[in-house]
């Protein structure tokens, strides 16, 4: 994790959020490199749901929460970590987080019994500070989703089995957070609610365990990375009938990249009027104040139901993190000589091509390597750099280590040549040299290919 934390700092990755004041404790700010890896990492996901398949609607909705929503959806009453104090040196941990009732911090064991700690952020919208200004910064995305439900359906007439997927911030007040950006207060999720008839669900929560163990292999995690933990009853949220968690073999130890739950009807129902005709399955909280019929009609059987929802949802952070570990790689190039090579797949990578002039002095070299990035732009594969320190060696290696598929150099073979390029691979290292006004063509072919 060390390499990891240095290498994201060093080369602009990620930085500790407020770090010119002390650092602010589960916060973390992406750099110039990490934003486009989170970018590339949420489009790869948007494309493969919303975009590539015809049942998936997105959705952005807000980050501050009606109280009521989170009242009924269970979150306020069970939304809770045992939260445990060192008498001896005030510290806070999570009581699953301490091992043979010893303070992790001084190693007294003069501990409290646990007890439950509420994880959301509270705050006031508004000038007055009372209970009518009062709401929450989300906890999890998925709120958001069941709220719009009768709004989606409306404008977009979708019949089961539909989804609706949605990125966004959830806030989290974690006893402890820890392990980098594996364990933060303020995150994004990437959440697909995908609603289905009651009796389909155990057959769809399969699929979607095994489409989302596909995705995340297309993302570059080796499967033998990857286990599925078929989550006690005991652990299961408020929500879940069963839930599968895809774990990533993390620097600290096997932990949950993904989580898969079947929410049965509980939500909808939950944020449904009562003394409705329908039957739900699930416990729900009573009296809501909503006014809404999550429902759909099933028209085989002439009535109407609220349907069962299967949940793939995601932490960005996360993600990041696993796609991290999982590249970085030390090569040993013999004679004592090794690299740093970041093996992103090209789709995540932040940088598509580096543009490297031999001589960062020599107008003309300058000339052709700013036209030629241009060029490069055009093609629409992402983001292209001219790095111009005029050093081709410290360009390789900036760049391996930042995980760039692709660096061309410009050198006088090309302005006063043959009018070629060389083309060098990160993984392989192979140079080819291509005619300047082909290798668009060669890069966009690259990138089409995956
Ligand atoms: N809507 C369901 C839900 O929120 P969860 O298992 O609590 O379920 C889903 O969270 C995913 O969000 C996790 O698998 C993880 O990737 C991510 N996540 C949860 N808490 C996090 C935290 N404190 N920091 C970073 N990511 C977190």
């Amino acid at each position: 994790m060390d390499q990891i934390v240095s290498l994201c700092k060093r080369r602009g990755f990620v930085f500790q959020s407020g770090e010119i004041y002390g650092g602010i404790q589960g916060a973390y700010d992406f750099g110039p490199l990490g934003v486009e890896l989170k970018n590339n990492l949420k489009a790869a996901w948007w494309r493969s749901l919303v975009h590539e398949r015809d049942d998936i609607e997105g959705l952005d909705a807000s980050i501050l929460t009606h109280r009521e929503v989170l009242r009924h959806s269970g979150h306020e009453e069970t939304f809770t970590d045992p939260l445990v104090d060192c008498r001896a040196c005030k510290s806070r941990f999570r009581a699953d987080h301490i091992e043979d009732g010893i303070c992790p911090n001084c190693g007294s064991t003069e501990l409290t019994p646990p007890r439950p700690f509420n994880l959301m952020f509270k705050t006031n919208m508004g000038p007055v500070e009372d209970a009518s200004s009062f709401a929450y910064l989300r906890p999890e995305t998925a709120q958001g989703i069941f709220t719009n439900f009768k709004n989606v359906l409306d404008s977009t007439s979708r019949r089961l089995p539909f989804g609706i997927a949605q990125i966004g911030k959830a806030f989290r007040n974690e006893v402890t957070p820890r392990n980098f950006i594996f364990r933060v207060r303020e995150f994004e999720q990437m959440e697909l609610e995908y609603f289905v008839a009651k009796g389909t669900d155990e057959d769809w929560h399969q699929q979607w365990l095994d489409l989302r163990l596909d995705w995340w292999r297309a993302q570059g995690l080796d499967r033998d990375h990857l286990t599925v933990l078929d989550v006690p009853k005991s652990d299961l949220s408020h929500y879940s009938k069963r839930t599968f968690d895809i774990l990533y073999r993390f620097p600290h130890g096997d932990e949950e990249l993904e989580g898969i739950a079947n929410r049965t009807d509980f939500d909808l129902g939950s944020h449904s009027k009562r003394n409705t005709d329908l039957e739900l399955d699930a416990h729900v909280r009573a009296n809501t104040k909503s006014n809404a019929q999550l429902r759909v009609r099933i028209e085989a059987e002439n009535k109407w139901a609220v349907p069962y929802v299967i949940e793939p949802s995601m932490g960005v952070e996360r993600g990041v993190l696993a796609i991290l570990v999982e590249s970085l790689d030390s090569e040993d190039l013999g004679n004592g000589n090794s690299r740093t090579v970041l093996r992103l797949k090209p789709h995540l990578a932040p940088i598509k091509v580096a543009v490297l002039p031999l001589k960062r002095n020599h107008e003309g070299i300058m000339q052709t390597a700013r036209t030629l990035r241009r060029e490069l732009m055009a093609t629409g594969v992402g983001r292209i750099f001219l790095e111009d320190t005029g050093n081709i060696g410290k360009g390789y290696r900036r760049h391996d280590e930042v995980g760039t598929p692709l660096v061309i150099t410009v050198d006088f073979e090309t302005i006063e040549g043959d009018g070629s390029v060389t083309l060098r691979d990160r993984d392989t290292m192979a140079q080819k040299r291509y005619a300047k006004d082909d290798v668009a063509e060669v890069v966009r072919d690259y990138y089409r290919s995956g």
